[in-house]
């Protein structure tokens, strides 16, 4: 079992979830973070903690194909474990349809 991040995380990215993990595991893209769904010891302490309600657990009905995304882009973008700044559209653009026509693959900082 993992927790996974969902496409409302897409320009938002708080980053307050990064701060309660006890393992470490999230990693940041450019405009969104994602669980490696390995190294997710399924505690649920982020879940809550996301203003955008992006997180959400593997047992939730479709959460088969955001495990993979998940999975797939935290082996290749750094990992983060410190808060900083959401983007400047978080509050614009939190709950939004339609977010992955702006899904950046690029990388972002970690830290
Ligand atoms: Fe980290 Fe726990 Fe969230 Fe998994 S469920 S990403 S271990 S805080
Ligand atoms: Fe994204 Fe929510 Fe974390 S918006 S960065 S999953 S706090």
């Amino acid at each position: 079992m993992t927790y996974v991040v969902k496409d409302n995380c897409i320009a938002c990215k708080y980053t307050d979830c990064v701060e309660v993990c006890p393992v470490d595991c999230f990693y940041e893209g450019e405009n969104m973070l994602v669980i490696h769904p390995d190294e997710c010891i399924d505690c649920g302490v982020c879940e809550p903690e996301c203003p955008a309600d992006a997180i959400r657990p593997d047992t939730d009905p479709g959460a088969e194909e955001w495990v993979e995304f998940n999975r797939k882009y935290s082996e290749i973008w750094p990992v983060i474990v410190t808060k900083k700044d959401q983007l400047p559209s978080a509050a614009e653009m939190d709950g939004k349809p339609g977010k992955m026509e702006i899904f950046s693959e690029a990388p972002g900082e970690g830290g």
